[in-house]
């Protein structure tokens, strides 16, 4: 069969990566593609936001089944543009896209099916929000409405923090029309986790969980970026949890937007906040998480094809889902200046040498290759290097392993990544 992914980083590298390990998949694209994807997708240089091209090309190449890394086209309708032309997809129409797409809607959808969550208003006037700030106490956390980058959410330490977050979004055009509307909600305390599911409509199939460092130094300190890192399991999540999670949060979810008539099919991604052992969401995406879809793909033992065919046919009742066992390290190497303006064009040297470590795989995220055929940095995130282990500390020191082996002027990355998970192993937990 022939697969098109549609995106270009480090998670549909990873995504690209388990794919081409199917034996019914003859051919792989990507669009855009990258260079590094190049290794296992063809570039097809198309725009993942050009629907309509996207469609046109999955026609006339007969594409068997397309899958979508990024939220913007599914939030855009690509699934529904696909379908009404009888192409195979994965992943959500637009109405439910909408869950990563507006906080809003995802708090309107979290109270119908009673999910735990942060108590919350939604606001389009700012001497409001800032009297429900108060309400609150503080810290409070204030966020965009719409798609913001993963820059739309701001915790506010004391009134004029919040005044300024609120004011900044309702009047001050910051996000534009993501930030026309906001939602004002209490702050929780915890221990952060991403569960990842699968969902047909009807039935879900929990994914391992994971968890990513969302911040950009050591110590869980600096700015918030895309994510700095990942690894899988996160020991947070023991069975019970994840059982729990299923039931009490992704099993009525997928229900209340099937009562409101919206078939939810795709990777549906709780960004949970856990304490005493007790799950509340802070916020939904419709995608793997990216680097988080890193680590798990280097578990995944299931073949990813069945599992994604099993969502559009409605068949996952009957799926299973089997990972190698240990654990898996994604460590995010990041150019200068990420998550702000970053540098561009330096040459990464070490690539060969790292990528050959055992049990290690580089996921490329923000690379080219020059006209001399040497590798460039071209994004905030450049490189996700991976590694598996029998248990996360023997995964963590092969990641490393294998970062030491790679420079950049100015790379940087945390050298913390999955410190908890090790801790917890360390303290017998
Ligand atoms: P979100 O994009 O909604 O996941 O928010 C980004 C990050 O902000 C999360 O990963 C959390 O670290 C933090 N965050 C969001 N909402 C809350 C909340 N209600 N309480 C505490 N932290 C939050
Ligand atoms: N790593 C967080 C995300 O993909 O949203």
């Amino acid at each position: 069969m022939k697969v098109l992914i549609v995106g270009s980083g480090g998670r549909e590298h990873a995504l690209a990566w388990k794919i081409a390990q199917d034996p019914k998949v003859e051919a792989i694209y990507a669009a855009p593609g990258s260079d590094g994807l190049a290794q296992v997708a063809r570039s097809t240089g198309l725009a993942a936001d050009d629907l309509d091209a996207l469609a046109a090309f999955a026609s006339s190449q007969s594409i068997d089944l397309t899958v979508v890394g990024p939220e913007a086209p599914l939030a855009a309708g690509i699934v529904d543009l696909f379908k009404s032309r009888g192409l195979r997809i994965f992943g959500p129409g637009k109405a439910g896209a909408q869950l990563e797409a507006s906080k809003a809607f995802t708090k309107g959808v979290l109270i119908e099916a009673g999910v735990p969550t942060a108590a919350y208003a939604e606001f389009s006037s700012a001497p409001e929000a800032r009297a429900f700030a108060r309400e609150l106490g503080f810290p409070c956390v204030v966020k965009a409405d719409g798609l913001a980058a993963g820059k739309g959410v701001v915790i506010c330490a004391n009134a004029a923090e919040a005044d300024e977050a609120v004011d900044s979004m309702l009047e001050g055009g910051r996000f534009g029309q993501a930030g026309a509307r906001i939602v004002v909600e209490e702050f929780l305390e915890g221990e952060e986790a991403s569960f990842m599911a699968l969902s047909d409509g009807s039935s879900v199939l929990g994914l391992a969980s994971s968890q990513d460092h969302k911040a950009a130094f050591d110590g869980d300190s600096g700015p918030n970026t895309g994510g700095m890192g990942a690894y899988s399991p996160a020991p947070v999540i023991d069975e019970a949890l994840h059982q729990e999670i299923l039931e009490t949060v992704i099993e009525p979810t997928v229900a209340t937007l099937a009562a409101r008539g919206i078939d939810y099919r795709g990777v549906l991604y709780a960004g949970l906040m856990i304490k005493d052992g007790r799950p509340q969401v802070l916020e939904y995406n419709v995608r793997f998480g990216d680097p988080e879809c890193q680590p798990l793909m280097m578990r995944l033992e299931s073949s990813l094809v069945d599992l994604m065919e099993a969502c559009i046919d409605g068949t996952l009742a009957s799926s299973e889902v089997r990972w190698k066992p240990g654990a898996a390290v994604c460590v995010v190497m990041a150019s200068a200046g990420y998550p702000g303006s970053y540098r561009k064009g330096d040459v990464i040297s070490g690539l060969e040498a790292a990528a050959s470590q055992p049990a290690v795989e580089v996921f490329h995220a923000g690379t080219a290759r020059d006209e001399q055929g040497r590798w460039i940095s071209t994004g905030g995130r450049v490189l996700g290097v991976s590694a598996s282990g029998p248990d996360v500390s023997k995964a963590v020191d092969r990641a490393y392993e294998a970062v030491s082996k790679i420079r950049w002027d100015g790379v940087h990355y945390r050298r913390d990544i999955a410190h908890r998970a090790v801790g917890r192993i360390a303290a017998g937990a």
